[in-house]
């Protein structure tokens, strides 16, 4: 049984100063589900900080718990999914919709919560939430802080957050789907390192290895193509920092560039990508359960540059989606909430006289 903390414990963890180790993860665990989470599984926050302002404005996603009734727009969110790119977040709204069937009121459309910040897109759909994050990490970090405090502010209960991207494979081939078992960074550390007040801090980058195994369990055989776990690689850069040859600068050989790829691999690294340790170590930091779902788009041991077809890079990048999207519907069905979602669909009942009536109405035009 888990253990349960009190608030002599909680004072002994909280003091920095005074800081114990863990006896082990479920200890860890249970700390950190009584410093995040209220009694109904509600997000509470690690900073004293934000209750007592008298707004807190979330900048970066042109949104604030005094201008916009948070709880209301947002209190029902389950899932939380990040990709790179707005385009992507986007396409993967709309497959969502479709696979949970969640139906919009008569001639609404999805709109971009987030559309005058300028910088991240947000959808929402039901009770997916779809946020592009951008690049690297700090772009992630900054979202996080966000989206985390935004699940506060909404009151959400136990959200979970999936990233879902590309990346570079390591002896896997273009088109292979990855769950990260581990986020690693440039030195091979399970964290992610931190400067805050001009001290280094390190933070576990640590995903949640049941959710891992039950997307990889939702891989069918029929799928044509790989689905598998490994660690993942994190770095700041997409050229030398991964051992690319095709930057503006490289001062490594070839040979110096297989034998890391090699070194790599023979630590358990499949792939290579941006953003995985941010995004552990912080929602590890919250207690929010995550996972990360990537695709290859190349397999490094092959070569630098990414040049797979257009076409076949858009169904690829579908892949991760597809997974995620088994996963959201097997827990919705779980909670008995996909029927009800599924109850609203059927505006247009037939595809064929649907074309045709459109048709017919613009030729009256
Ligand atoms: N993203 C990366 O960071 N690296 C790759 O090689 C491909 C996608």
């Amino acid at each position: 049984m888990a253990p349960t903390i009190t608030d002599k414990d909680f004072k002994v963890h909280h003091d920095r100063n005074q800081v114990t180790p863990f006896k082990d993860d479920e200890e860890e665990d249970a700390y950190t589900r009584y410093v995040t989470r209220y009694s109904d599984g509600t997000v509470k926050l690690r900073n004293p900080n934000i209750e007592l302002m008298d707004q807190d404005i979330l900048y970066h996603l042109a949104l604030g718990n005094e201008s916009h009734d948070l709880k209301e727009m947002f209190g029902d969110i389950k899932f939380v999914c990040m990709g790179g790119t707005p385009k992507r977040m986007d396409n993967f709204a709309h497959f969502i919709m479709n696979e949970i069937g969640y139906k919009l009121p008569a001639g609404m459309q999805l709109q971009d919560i987030s559309a005058y910040s300028y910088r991240y897109s947000m959808y929402k759909v039901g009770p997916v939430l779809c946020v592009s994050h951008g690049m690297g990490t700090p772009s992630v970090s900054i979202l996080m802080h966000e989206m985390i405090k935004l699940m506060y502010h909404a009151k959400c209960r136990d959200p979970i957050f999936i990233r879902i991207g590309t990346c570079g494979g390591i002896g896997i081939e273009g088109g292979t789907v990855i769950i990260t078992d581990d986020a690693l960074d440039g030195q091979l550390r399970n964290s992610h390192e931190f400067t805050i007040l001009g001290e280094t801090v390190h933070r576990p980058a640590k995903l949640d290895k049941k959710l891992a195994r039950e997307l990889k369990s939702l891989a069918s055989a029929d799928d044509p193509y790989d689905t598998i776990i490994g660690k993942t690689l994190c770095t700041n850069d997409f050229y030398e920092g991964q051992g690319r040859l095709d930057g503006a600068f490289c001062e490594f050989s070839e040979n110096e560039k297989m034998a890391y790829l090699e070194k790599l691999r023979e630590h358990g690294v499949v792939n290579i990508e941006m953003e995985s340790t941010i995004f552990a170590a912080l929602t590890h930091h919250a207690g929010i359960k995550a996972a990360v779902v990537c695709v290859a788009i190349l397999n490094r041991l092959n070569g630098d540059q990414v040049n797979a077809p257009k076409e076949v890079m858009h169904e690829w990048q579908q892949r991760p989606q597809i997974l995620v999207s088994r996963y959201i519907r097997k827990v919705l069905a779980q909670n008995g909430q996909l029927k009800s979602l599924l109850g609203h669909q059927g505006s247009i009942k037939s595809p064929r006289r649907f074309t045709f009536v459109q048709q017919e109405s613009q030729a009256h035009d």
